[in-house]
């Protein structure tokens, strides 16, 4: 399809490799530039595709459309690559912590000890909440859905944090940035003591950001609570897993909420929001409840059955990906942290998982799920490792959400900084009415 420019009947300078739409309506022809990042797909810029021909794309679900140019994140789904910054998921899982990843995510490259220590310093800092926030908690019912109060809490810090909510102001940008990860954590927990009845618990500016956040989430005032060093290291590596993955539903919706220049405040609201729905990040809490539905090992052939059936919008949860068409490299690393956390609590033969095991060997065998190159993801291990820490299933979306709060960010600021940024308004394939003569009431 790709024609040299000196082909190219539109006199387009010929710097620049090129296909050719031939409308053969018209019989005319438009050369459309190729552009190449420096991995993965080239793209085919329509910009100014309407202008030019008046015509739009469709591509409803974007499986074929590329929103933007990016530096953060790069997926290979044919072969399972995740990197971020250019190191591999599976590296900075074995070598880095979260507070790594966040710098990585956020400035660009690894930090170094000085660097590190006063980021860590500035998180560590800002990890308390405004204290007339606890009185927004005490609106919710006890039995409110966790995601449903970090939706509500989030979208409110705008009220709290006015000071950093100038999108035009480098310093206020850096601070909402800090503000919301360090926060993200407190803001969780909050929420998980609340539907608990238990008191709220400070952070501690003496603890790694992984071990304070089982500190706030499971340390009550009547006793001493030591965080487990393998539990805190299997959390900081959650959440590395679950920093940032390029240009998801959540992502997307940061990004474009982002482009009105609304806050950064409401806008992981709405990336919290996107996040939810058991397609995406609501998938973990959805594998668990399939698995308790399951039940034993002697049910799966059931459950496949109605997976298959087209009839049936019943899917597994926990398989398949719009991009990764093999194994969810984060999968691979999060079901090592599983037997890990599992051996750390003394826990055998847990039946979940159990049944989680020989529920991916049979899908991994049966040819539907072959042919559709449908593979565990990252959400079907992280399940039953936050089960086994103690999180109950409502609170794994939330722990989702907390950890992506800083690839949303940093991929609002990248929005945010592009030259030409401008809002995300997509167009669409009318097919309803046309136009038609309003008919009073007394005539219907
Ligand atoms: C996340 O995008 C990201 O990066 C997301 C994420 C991130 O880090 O941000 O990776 C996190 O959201 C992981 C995905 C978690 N969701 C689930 O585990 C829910 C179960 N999975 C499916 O709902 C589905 O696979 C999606 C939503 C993940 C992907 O949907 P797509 O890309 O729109 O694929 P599709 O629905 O078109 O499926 C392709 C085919 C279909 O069959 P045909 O129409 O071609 O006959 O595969 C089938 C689907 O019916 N299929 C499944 C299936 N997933 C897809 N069949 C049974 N069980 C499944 N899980």
């Amino acid at each position: 399809m790709s024609k040299s420019p000196a082909e190219a009947k539109s006199g387009k300078p010929a710097n620049g490799e090129y296909v050719t739409l031939i409308d053969h309506s018209t019989e005319k022809q438009y050369d459309l530039l190729v552009r190449s990042g420096t991995e993965g797909p080239k793209v085919i810029d329509i910009q100014s595709l309407y202008k030019d021909t008046g015509y739009f794309t469709y591509d409803p679900g974007y499986t074929s459309t590329g929103s933007c140019e990016s530096t953060i994140t790069f997926i290979d789904g044919e072969i399972g690559i995740l990197r971020h910054r250019g190191y591999s998921i599976e590296e900075l899982a074995e070598h880095s912590d979260y507070m790594d990843v966040c710098y990585l995510l956020l400035y660009g490259e690894l930090p170094n000890a000085s660097q590190k220590s006063d980021f860590v310093h500035e998180i560590t800092y800002h990890s308390m909440v405004h204290e007339q926030l606890l009185y927004f908690y005490r609106g919710f019912r006890r039995d409110a859905h966790p995601m449903a109060i970090m939706a509500g809490v989030v979208g409110a810090l705008s009220a709290f944090y006015h000071e950093s909510t100038d999108i035009n102001d480098p310093e206020q940008r850096r601070m909402a940035t800090h503000q919301l990860v360090a926060k993200m954590p407190t803001i969780a927990a909050m929420a998980y003591k609340y539907s608990l009845g238990q008191p709220f618990v400070y952070p501690r500016n003496d603890l790694s950001y992984a071990a304070n956040f089982l500190h706030m989430a499971f340390s009550v005032p009547a006793e001493e609570y030591n965080v487990n060093p393998v539990l805190a290291r299997a959390m900081d590596r959650i959440f590395i897993l679950h920093a940032d993955h390029e240009q998801n539903a959540s992502t997307s919706t940061v990004r474009i909420a982002g482009s009105s220049g609304a806050n950064p405040f409401a806008c992981i609201a709405a990336g919290i929001a996107s996040l939810w729905g058991p397609a995406h990040g609501g998938a973990n809490e959805a594998v668990l409840t399939m698995l308790r539905e399951i039940g034993s090992k002697d049910r799966i052939p059931e459950f496949i059955k109605r997976a298959k059936d087209k009839n049936d919008p019943y899917r597994l949860m926990g398989f398949g990906h719009r991009v990764y068409k093999n194994y969810d490299p984060r999968a691979a690393v999060l079901r090592e942290s599983t037997h890990e956390v599992l051996a750390e609590l003394g826990i055998k033969n847990e039946p979940l998982l159990d049944t989680a095991i020989e529920l991916e060997r049979i899908a991994l065998q049966d040819d539907y799920f072959v042919e559709k190159k449908l593979f565990p993801n990252v959400d079907f291990y992280s399940g039953i490792t936050l089960q086994a820490m103690g999180f109950p299933t409502s609170m794994f979306t939330v722990l989702f959400a907390l950890a992506r709060t800083v690839g949303w960010i940093a991929q609002w600021k990248e929005m945010i900084k592009e030259p030409n940024q401008r809002i995300g308004r997509p167009r669409q394939l009318y097919s309803g009415s046309q136009e038609r003569t309003f008919v009073p009431l007394d005539k219907r």
